[in-house]
């Protein structure tokens, strides 16, 4: 087969935040299902891992720029996978922002909240706003915005982390939002929450292993349906109230 017709029957995946924790080890695991992987992330100079997996599937992972901070590098980033292919079948908005210096209301700060909006909210509106027509144009497309329980109003929530916990809660907001417009379209659109996990954000305690949350999060993604669309999921299938 030429690498052109194999590339041409290759789902692709943009992820953002692709350089660590359950980012790169999404980024693994779709290489090894056989997807194309366009990884995201700020600085890929000092991304060694993900240099690793792109050496080693040369023709299927690209390292790609993207600081989701920054209204430009998100535009480039989605010209960079437009130029790819003209088809996206699944967008993951992964980046995530988590301040532990500002648990309480005393301790917050402007600035700390703000990066959180920005990273957690509103980078997925931008970006899933900037690759639409790639969507659009696969057969069946999947959005999955990656979010926290710690966002949902309708589970029992401590008191703490506020800027993390708002900017879940608009992420979960613009999930419900966006899968209503796109209701009669060929894309699916989920909000979903990775478990506690084992991660530079989750800690060594948490109970949830990154291998696991990510089979998981990638079997929920991959699998979702219309009647999913718009709903919030755990990483082993369970639906979460919002
Ligand atoms: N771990 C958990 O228990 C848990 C639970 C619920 C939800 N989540 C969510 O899962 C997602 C992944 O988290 P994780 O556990 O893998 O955390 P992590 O290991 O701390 O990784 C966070 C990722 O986000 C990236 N990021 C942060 N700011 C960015 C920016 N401005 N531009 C581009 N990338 C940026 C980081 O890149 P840099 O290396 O450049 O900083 C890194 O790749 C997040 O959305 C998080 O909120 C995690």
């Amino acid at each position: 087969m030429h690498k052109h017709d194999q590339e041409n029957e290759q789902k692709l995946v943009a992820i953002t935040g692709a350089n660590r924790g359950l980012g790169l080890a999404m980024s693994v695991r779709c290489a090894a299902l056989g997807w194309s992987v366009i990884a995201g992330c700020r600085r890929p100079s000092e991304a060694t891992d993900l240099q690793r997996l792109a050496q080693k599937h040369i023709a299927s992972v690209d390292i790609v720029e993207c600081d989701v901070l920054s209204e430009a590098s998100i535009v480039q980033f989605a010209a960079k996978v437009a130029v790819a292919r003209p088809h996206l079948d699944l967008l993951v908005n992964n980046a995530g922002y988590l301040d532990r210096s500002d648990p309480r209301l005393d301790d917050a700060k402007s600035v700390s909240v703000t990066t959180a909006f920005q990273v957690n909210a509103l980078a997925p509106l931008l970006l899933t706003r900037e690759l639409l027509p790639q969507l659009r144009a696969a057969p069946m497309s999947r959005i999955a915005n990656i979010s926290s329980a710690m966002g949902c109003l309708g589970l029992e929530q401590r008191p703490d982390s506020y800027g993390y916990r708002m900017s879940k809660a608009a992420l979960n907001m613009f999930t419900v939002n966006l899968a209503s417009e796109l209701a009669s379209t060929n894309i699916v659109v989920l909000a979903l929450h990775p478990g506690w996990v084992k991660t530079d954000m989750g800690g060594t305690v948490a109970p949830v292993h990154v291998e696991d949350a990510v089979a998981g999060l990638l079997e929920q993604m991959m699998t979702a349906d219309k009647g999913r669309s718009g709903r919030i999921v755990r990483y082993d299938g369970m639906l979460l109230p919002y």
